[in-house]
């Protein structure tokens, strides 16, 4: 098959990438590269059927010529990372709100089976765990553009069923929790890639605010895979899925556990969320996903417990 990966050359599209050229398929990266490299996308670029594009999804003529040859999209391109969408809040809606309603519109005109990748963002201040994908979203004030990123991508989340139920176009949603691997980098705003490079050269390793709250990690291998399978599932069309792992660490023991396997001599250092983001950021305590939906459709079970993840990555 033809597979077009808009953001492929970012961390979790090269997986897909290097997953989906070992079945032999043929496959087409349209990046803007402006969180992804060409380093992502350096194991496998000379291979032959693997082609690259830099184009933004936010400039239809460039982009409409890939859409159409495409049998099969993953839709990946968008602004990401805590830190980037702070600093960067109207490239963000518009990226991922506009950009998004131009793969979906292109997508509709030859009804190209499509995969889109939303967030456990989306679920925002929800306290009620672990979130099942028809729960509650909550949000805080317009003013923390945080909640502008999980808008855009409850937008996206809406477009996509709006596009499957209007025009039938064959969209399936997954919502990603916290997911990590190799070829991750922490500039973004990434925990893991941050802690293992602040621990492996012995500096401060900084945990933004308490420290206490918590997050469950999932291999991007795990990820990638239930993704082709959901991509082929055609009971998951018009579906939203969660994808993520129920095991979940509290930031301060993350760095604690890091620290312990780097063998590093590190300090751990609180740093205020004022500090480290504004004054007007809020976090989420927690975050578990309900993973019963995904395990019906297509039997998945996170296969790397925390320590093989870290391992992976040092
Ligand atoms: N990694 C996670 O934990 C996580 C969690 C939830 C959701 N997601 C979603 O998964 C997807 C991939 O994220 P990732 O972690 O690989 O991040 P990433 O930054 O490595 O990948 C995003 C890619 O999109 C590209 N891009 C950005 N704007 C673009 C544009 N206008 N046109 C073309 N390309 C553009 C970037 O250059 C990058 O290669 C994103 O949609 C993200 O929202 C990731």
């Amino acid at each position: 098959m033809k597979i077009l990966i808009t953001g492929g050359a970012g961390f979790i599209g090269s997986h897909l990438a290097e997953k989906l050229l070992q079945k032999k398929n043929q496959v087409f990266v349209f990046d803007d590269l402006s969180t992804g490299s060409r380093g992502n996308i350096r194991p496998f670029i000379k291979n032959k059927r693997f082609f690259f594009k830099k184009g933004s999804i936010l400039n239809i003529k460039e982009l409409a010529p890939f859409v159409k040859k495409a049998d099969q999209i993953y839709h990946l391109a968008a602004a990401v990372g805590v830190k980037h969408i702070i600093e960067n809040p109207l490239k963000t809606l518009l990226t991922n709100i506009e950009g998004t309603k131009n793969v979906l519109e292109l997508a509709a005109k030859s009804k190209t089976p499509i995969l889109i990748t939303s967030s456990s963002e989306v679920y925002g201040k929800n306290s009620s765990l672990p979130f099942k994908e028809t729960a509650d979203r909550t949000y805080g004030s317009v003013y923390s553009e945080r909640w502008g990123y999980a808008l855009s991508k409850s937008v996206d989340e809406c477009l996509a069923l709006a596009y499957w139920k209007k025009q039938r176009l064959p969209a399936v949603v997954v919502r990603l929790f916290n997911t990590v691997g190799p070829r991750q980098t922490g500039r973004y705003g990434m925990v893991i890639p941050t802690f293992i490079a602040q621990a492996k050269e012995n500096k401060p390793i900084t945990v933004y605010g308490t420290g206490t709250q918590m997050r469950c990690f999932s291999h991007v291998e795990d990820i990638i895979k239930a993704m082709i399978k959901l991509m082929n599932a055609s009971k998951a069309r018009g579906e939203i899925i969660n994808l993520g792992s129920t095991e979940s660490i509290s930031m301060m023991d993350l760095a604690r556990k890091i620290k312990k396997m780097t063998q590093s001599t590190s300090r751990i250092v609180k740093i205020p969320y004022k500090k480290a983001y504004s004054s007007t950021f809020e976090d989420m305590q927690k975050r578990i996903p309900d993973l019963k939906k995904a395990h019906a459709l297509i039997g998945y079970k996170p296969t790397y417990a925390l320590d093989n993840i870290i391992r992976s990555m040092m």
